[in-house]
């Protein structure tokens, strides 16, 4: 590698977490209860009864998870924000004590030399305010638009990336659509409505930081590349619809003003058909997008599988995780050109990135040999490069997880970290992974060239 093909000194090296999946004590210092919280006690929603009461112990242990990500050499870490810690019922009354949790989080980074990179919402909205319809209330907008204030007043001095929303396709999806995330509904109707609401809320966060803020701020989603299992006319109008559900249902209204056609075709009675205003607030200027990437689908038509009527076809050659979800490389590369093409020349980020495979509950010893993932986030971090090499503006690279942590309906039983969590003592061992991480880092990107084994 010649040493102007390395990432710039520039280049943001993370890991991500998110509050829920790994804080626990979700009611200490008087926060209120999230949809999460309720979701995850409720029995029969999360495998095995699992629930986010204790989860990584980040709340209580956060000084030590910052010394290992200094350990690695990380440059940033993303984090999710708990609106409920900062206002337990969702608006009004602010709970200080929660929001010190955050700066204290905060402070501890950037004494490390850690860039801090703040989510506001991933996924667990205050019970309070789903009591009053939640996603599907108009007022969320404004609800959410003044819990993104309090924080932007807090700690805007100190934090210079702040993203709104997390995955908002998997929050109507999971959500409002199949049931398997909370707050657990599953309404046709909803759906959309939820992902209309989801954009609103969005802008209005933007509105109120550019008000109020001084650095930058974006929406994270989650991109799969859809490829057509034939060149069948069915095949690929499904294609094209999953892509539309999928891959362009958010990014459109942001950056293009409207929803993508095929929209109505998926929903058909229960499309809303949003107001024209509604799309001159959506679409308003940000400063970068993240992509969150974990696979791609190849598409087929099928019929039965509602509302969208296109299936994934199982490509029996290929690698897949422990979440069943193919191990395709090119497909960030893909996804990152594709992003270009159509939304032109944003700073992108690679928000999350990672995979589950089997490691043992405990470790013995100092380290965890994990060469699957090894081999994951090599190619993946090689399909960025080959992205920037096409001149794409790819700014940073977040692994998905720091730790091994809740893994929403899956329970505990997904590990993700880069750092090994034994749940029954939390104790954190660093996997090969995260040696493999930190050399790679360190040296830039030589570490990706093959045949370089982790140190
Ligand atoms: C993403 C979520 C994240 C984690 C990974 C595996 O969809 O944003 O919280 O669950 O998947």
């Amino acid at each position: 590698m010649s040493p102007d093909s390395r990432f710039p000194r520039s280049f943001l090296w993370g890991a991500a977490t998110s509050a829920y999946q790994v804080e626990g004590s979700p009611l200490a210092d008087g926060a209120g209860p999230s949809i999460w919280q309720r979701f995850a006690h409720t029995p029969g929603r999360v495998r095995g009864g699992d629930t986010g009461d204790v989860a990584c112990d980040h709340y209580r242990r956060f000084e030590e998870d910052v010394r290992w990500m200094r350990e690695l050499g990380l440059n940033a870490y993303r984090f999710s924000v708990s609106w409920s810690r900062v206002l337990p019922e969702g608006t009004g009354r602010v709970n200080q004590r929660g929001l010190d949790f955050y700066r204290r989080l905060v402070d501890a980074l950037l004494s490390a030399g850690i860039q801090p990179a703040v989510t506001l919402y991933h996924w667990d909205l205050p019970a309070a305010l789903d009591d009053r319809g939640g996603w599907l209330n108009r007022d969320v907008a404004e609800w959410f638009a003044e819990y993104a204030s309090v924080l932007f007043g807090a700690l805007d001095d100190r934090v210079e990336m702040w993203a709104t929303l997390n995955e908002p396709w998997v929050v109507t999806d999971g959500g409002y659509l199949t049931g398997d995330l909370a707050p657990g509904h599953r309404n046709l109707f909803e759906a959309p409505r939820a992902a209309h609401n989801l954009l609103r809320a969005h802008a209005s966060a933007v509105q109120a930081y550019r008000a109020q803020g001084q650095h930058r701020i974006g929406l994270v989603v989650n991109l799969e590349p859809k490829d057509p299992a034939s060149g069948q006319p069915e095949d690929l109008a499904a294609t094209a619809r999953a892509d539309a559900y999928m891959n362009r249902q958010f990014l459109d209204p942001v950056f293009l003003g409207r929803s993508p056609e095929e929209m109505r075709e998926i929903f058909g009675a229960a499309w809303p058909d949003p107001p024209a205003a509604d799309f001159d607030h959506i679409r308003q200027p940000i400063d970068f997008l993240g992509i969150n990437y974990y696979t791609r689908s190849v598409t087929c038509a099928d019929p039965a599988a509602r509302p969208v009527g296109a299936g994934r076809v199982r490509q029996p050659r290929h690698a897949y995780t422990e979440t069943d979800w193919e191990v395709y490389p090119a497909g960030l590369t893909q996804t990152l050109l594709g992003v270009r093409q159509r939304y032109g020349d944003i700073p992108l980020y690679v928000t999350e990135n990672g995979a589950a495979f089997y490691d043992p509950p405990t470790v013995e010893g100092d380290e965890l040999a994990d060469p699957l993932r090894v081999a994951y986030l090599r190619t993946h971090l090689q399909a960025v490069q080959e992205a920037r090499r096409h001149g794409v503006d790819v700014r940073g690279y977040f692994a998905w997880s720091l730790l091994d942590n809740f893994e929403w309906s899956h329970g505990y039983s997904k590990r993700f970290g880069l750092l090994h969590v034994d749940f029954e003592t939390q104790r954190r061992t660093p996997k090969a992974s995260a040696r493999f991480y930190a050399e790679v880092i360190r040296s830039r990107g030589e570490a990706l060239l093959e045949g370089r084994l982790p140190a």
